[in-house]
């Protein structure tokens, strides 16, 4: 059997990632492919208590460059543990966030430096890069608004970040796409649901049919 295919999807919070690949997975699994779902930490045990000390409300002592290492290693214990045996088993991985969020939230926005994320995240995955990003791209007035609106979604310490913030996320997954044309491909996430699922399929089919 081929080996697989790795494609992740990115962008702010509300962007309508969760709705778009809940769908995508569906239409793949219709389709016949083996897809695995998956997102850091992927019910990783290792990963997940990462996570847990990640996203504890009460630790607002948190380091920024302790933060991006959590983030690193959480991704490297999900990626071995659960990516790479999908993918060398054939199946098409459908991942929600990995490197590019680093390289977004604390290299750009935090400030931390891209260059720095992107040499602890390079020692953490190891060459083992998407062949497909989508950067789901919403204006964060409109996804705060959505995950506003959304009561069953869990608070989490990102969520009270202010809105500049979410705007320099913006900015450096743009700065991403303007570095790596090829890979990432920017769906206007502005849209309906069904507009951006569209545009999120004909990029999945570009790819499946390469
Ligand atoms: N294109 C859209 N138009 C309007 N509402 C949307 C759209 N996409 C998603 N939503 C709604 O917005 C909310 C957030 O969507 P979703 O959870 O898919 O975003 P997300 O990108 O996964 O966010 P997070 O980064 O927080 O996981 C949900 O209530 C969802 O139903
Ligand atoms: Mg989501």
């Amino acid at each position: 059997m081929s080996k697989g295919l790795f494609i992740t999807v990115e962008g702010g919070e509300g962007a309508g990632k969760t709705t778009t690949l809940d769908r995508l997975e569906e239409e793949l699994v219709g389709r016949g492919y083996d897809v695995l779902r998956t997102r850091e930490p992927g019910g990783i045990r290792i990963a997940e208590q990462i996570r847990e000390v990640l996203l504890n409300t009460a630790h607002t002592e948190m380091d920024g460059r302790t933060e991006a290492l959590l983030y690193a290693a959480a991704r490297r214990q999900h990626l071995v543990e659960k990516v790479l045996p999908a993918i060398e088993a054939g199946q098409v991985v459908l991942c929600d966030r990995f490197i590019d969020s680093s390289l977004a939230y604390q290299g750009y926005a935090r400030g931390i430096g891209v260059d720095a994320i992107q040499s602890i995240n390079d020692f953490a995955i190891d060459g083992c890069m998407p062949q497909l990003t989508l950067f789901f791209d919403v204006d964060p007035n409109i996804g705060l608004q959505r995950i506003a609106a959304n009561q069953e979604r869990e608070n989490n310490r990102l969520d009270q970040e202010k809105k500049s913030f979410h705007d320099r996320v913006r900015r450096g997954y743009e700065l991403l796409l303007e570095q790596y044309p090829d890979r990432i491909k920017k769906i206007n996430a502005n849209e309906d649901v069904e507009t951006v699922y569209r545009m999120a399929l004909a990029e999945v089919e570009t790819l499946l049919k390469e």
